[in-house]
């Protein structure tokens, strides 16, 4: 299994092994690897995994290449109140973000990392977000002491040889990045297979654009190329070189003549944006040849080109998606991508070795190991409310198995946007669709985007937390200088993508969803796409423009037009009140809110 001599550094870049020299004198790993991203390296990796108790092999035959991870029960997700932004100034925090003094963050990290990796093997994890050689794409180095980190990382970002040759042109900066469990082994104590450590700490210094993650192997805390550097990190880069880094999704929309046109989208985390990246056209507009196809399903770098016009890159090479409510039913696609080759995390192990969550089939199997390794029926479920799998479990898939990712999803100047939707989960007052009247006004329209909370304490819920852009968790620095930012691109912009709001989520009366969602969304993109190229018609209302009923293909759905007039209602009395909520938001953000902002509101005041 021996690959080559561990300790042999895979690069010539001196800062890069000055680096890795001075934080193996801090953590004292027993060994270091450099990754050079191979498949026999990856191969390798995974069987160890399987030998150490990490991993589970699944049924070849079922679930070729595929694994099992249960993760420590203390350690499921994303963990937001330990994740800070060490801004040199807490003014460039903004009251949305955590901040502690970079200094004393410092000391701690220093106490925290010292020797943390004792026992350990320090892998040099080489990623690249983006393309490999793309003007877009950005180069990171992660030493990491998780080997699950960086079979992972194989499938969400592009690793190894090819990046290190990157790093060694020395023509990019590199962002640092340090990851440890923070479970130190004695000499000859035995490992846990999920080793991580109670106090956890994702620890972001945007000026000197530096990542240190401590305690956590999951997700997001640990995978750092994802929220970490492409959001949080890439959001301060973009801010400073005239670009974006958003919580988007990428498709490509192709109509019957072949014409593709290009939508990014922001949707709060597990509202779908996954499922709608996806999508697969109800039967009738397939028939006509309208196709979707899909760029990226959780993270776009947008960033305009020579001529001024809006290009998108996804930087991710997988999906890291939440598995329960995945089904072929819900999204085909994202079943055959993760069909193969790949990484299970607290879902439930089958019998027969395979997977299962919930919502995957209809009847559960009878009987399945849930994501603690505990037996669990659907009788115990009954009893008990046990879940199978964690309500957090994932799959990370190579992209590249998704039967529609699009021919372009790596051509490395990105693809044109033509279209920009923000959307919520709303179950009042937020039509279906409206297209924003301008830039700002779809600027302000993100802004203000919120969910209703879903299992909150009592008195809260169907309150609105607001969700600026879906980027609340992600954005490095101010929020109201964020906005500023979203609103300078238009200068920067010949031609500007035409900026909307959905909602899947009304409800009505009865508390029933007013939409079906899933595949019939395609109806509302088709609008939307429409609009953009400046060939549909809509209404004006006081928030934007919307479809009138026989503005949208209805072929094959029966849906009473009386039902769509419910769906798309602008209640004047309901938006007054959304309108002093978005004042809530401005208020805690007013000392750098642009003025776009204030205007915009006041346009809206007026207009209703
Ligand atoms: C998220 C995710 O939490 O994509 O947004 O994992
Ligand atoms: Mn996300």
């Amino acid at each position: 299994m021996s690959l080559r001599p561990p300790a042999l550094p895979l690069s010539t870049n001196a800062p890069l092994l000055k680096w890795v020299d001075k934080m193996a004198a801090l953590t004292r790993p027993a060994a270091i690897h450099w990754v050079d991203g191979s498949a026999a390296e990856y191969d390798a990796l995974c069987a160890q995994l399987v030998a150490t108790g990490t991993f589970t092999k699944l049924n070849e035959k079922l679930w070729p290449g595929c694994f099992l991870a249960r993760s420590d029960p203390g350690d499921v997700a994303r963990v937001e109140d330990r994740t800070f932004i060490c801004s040199l100034s807490k003014d460039n925090a903004g009251p949305t973000n955590n901040w502690v003094n970079p200094f004393e963050m410092r000391k701690k990290l220093k106490e925290v990392f010292t020797g943390c990796m004792a026992g350990r093997t320090m892998y040099v994890l080489p990623f690249s977000m983006g393309p490999v050689g793309s003007p877009m794409a950005q180069l990171g180095v992660q030493l990491t002491d998780s080997p699950y980190v960086v079979v992972n990382t194989r499938i969400m970002a592009r690793i190894g040889l090819p990046v290190l040759r990157e790093i060694d042109r020395g023509e990019k900066r590199v962002v640092p990045c340090l990851h440890s469990v923070g479970a130190p082994l004695a000499a000859g104590a035995k490992d846990v297979p999920w080793p991580c450590n109670p106090d956890k700490y994702i620890v972001h210094f945007p000026e000197s654009r530096e990542i240190w993650s401590y305690g956590s192997g999951y997700g997001g805390n640990a995978l750092l190329g994802k929220k970490c550097f492409a959001l949080r990190i890439a959001s301060n880069l973009a801010r400073d070189e005239g670009w974006l880094a958003e919580h988007m999704l990428i498709l490509g929309v192709e109509n019957p003549k072949g014409e593709k046109t290009y939508v990014a989208a922001a949707f709060p985390s597990a509202c779908g944006k996954t499922n709608f990246a996806m999508m697969i056209p109800p039967a009738h507009f397939a028939a006509q040849g309208w196709k979707i196809w899909t760029v990226g399903d959780d993270i776009a770098w947008l960033k305009p080109d020579a001529a001024g016009r809006l290009r998108a890159i996804n930087p991710e090479a997988g999906f890291f998606g939440v598995a329960p409510g995945t089904s072929v039913k819900t999204n085909p696609n994202a079943m055959a991508s993760l069909a193969r080759h790949t990484i299970f995390t607290n879902v439930a192990l089958t019998p027969d070795g395979g997977v299962w969550w919930e919502g995957m089939t209809d009847t559960p199997p009878a009987e399945c190991v849930d994501w603690q390794g505990r037996k669990w029926t659907p009788a115990l479920a009954k009893e008990t409310g046990a879940k199978a799998a964690h309500p957090n479990s994932r799959f990370t898939a190579p992209a590249a198995q998704c039967p529609t990712i699009d021919p372009d999803w790596e051509n490395p100047a990105g693809v044109p946007i033509s279209a920009i939707i923000f959307g919520g989960r709303r179950a009042t007052t937020m039509p279906l669709v409206y297209q924003a009247f301008n830039w700002s006004a779809g600027v302000y329209a993100g802004a203000t985007m919120g969910s209703e909370m879903t299992a909150a304490a009592a008195g809260t819920i169907g309150q609105v937390r607001r969700d600026p852009m879906a980027m609340l968790p992600f954005c490095g620095y101010h929020m109201g200088d964020y906005f500023r930012h979203w609103i300078s691109m238009q200068k920067k912009l010949t031609e500007t993508p035409r900026i909307f709001h959905v909602n899947w989520f009304r409800k009505g009366a009865d508390g029933k969803f007013l939409w079906p969602g899933f595949s019939e969304n395609m109806r509302v993109l088709q609008w939307i796409v429409a609009r953009a190229r400046g060939r549909a018609l809509g209404q004006e209302t006081p928030i934007g423009w919307v479809p009138h009923h026989e503005d949208l293909d209805w072929a094959g759905l029966d849906f009473p037009r009386e039902q769509f007039t419910q769906l798309q209602a602008v209640d004047r009395a309901a938006w007054q009140k959304e309108v002093l909520g978005h004042e809530e938001l401005f208020i805690a953000l007013h000392d750098h809110l642009p003025k776009e902002m204030v205007y915009e509101r006041e346009l809206l005041i007026c207009r209703l």
